[in-house]
């Protein structure tokens, strides 16, 4: 399914964002997150959440997406679907740093579709998610 104005294939997103968490590498948490991002081009990039045993060398299932897409020489983006939960589906918000790649790369419109069951979603922007975000610009205020 498509949506009229901005040919975003919410359905498709919402699939491959729960296929990815499939992909979860999570032995610690057991919470299984999957993300699909949408370039502007039409290309999409999944990932999921990369755990490691030194806590803090975890990396979420969105920023995998993201760096896989920014590594291939992707930069433009209209959305990302994510989800996650002990069986790979469910309401999962993006966490802080997250919303902060996300900003660095996507502007307010940015849709974020957080996919709550198999074909049920919620749709947000990053600038509902993340309001007055920090970024390149305002370092160039005086
Ligand atoms: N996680 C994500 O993948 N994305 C988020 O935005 C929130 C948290 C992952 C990290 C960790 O592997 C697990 O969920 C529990 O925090």
């Amino acid at each position: 399914m498509t949506d009229g104005k901005e040919r975003i294939p919410y359905g498709e997103l919402a699939r491959k964002a729960i296929e990815a968490a499939g992909m979860s590498y999570s032995p610690y948490s057991k919470f299984r997150v999957g993300a699909a991002l949408l370039s502007e081009d039409g290309r999409i990039f999944t990932g999921c959440n990369i755990e490691n045993a030194s806590y803090g060398a975890t990396v979420c299932a969105e920023r995998t997406a993201f760096f896989k897409a920014v590594s291939e020489g992707v930069r433009r983006f209209s959305a990302i679907a994510i989800t996650g939960g002990t069986d790979g589906v469910g309401l999962a918000a993006p966490c802080g740093v997250c919303r902060q790649v996300m900003a660095e790369f996507c502007g307010p419109e940015f849709k974020i579709l957080l996919v709550t069951g198999k074909e049920r979603w919620e749709t947000h922007t990053l600038g509902g998610l993340l309001p007055l975000a920090f970024g390149a610009a305002m370092m160039e205020k005086k």
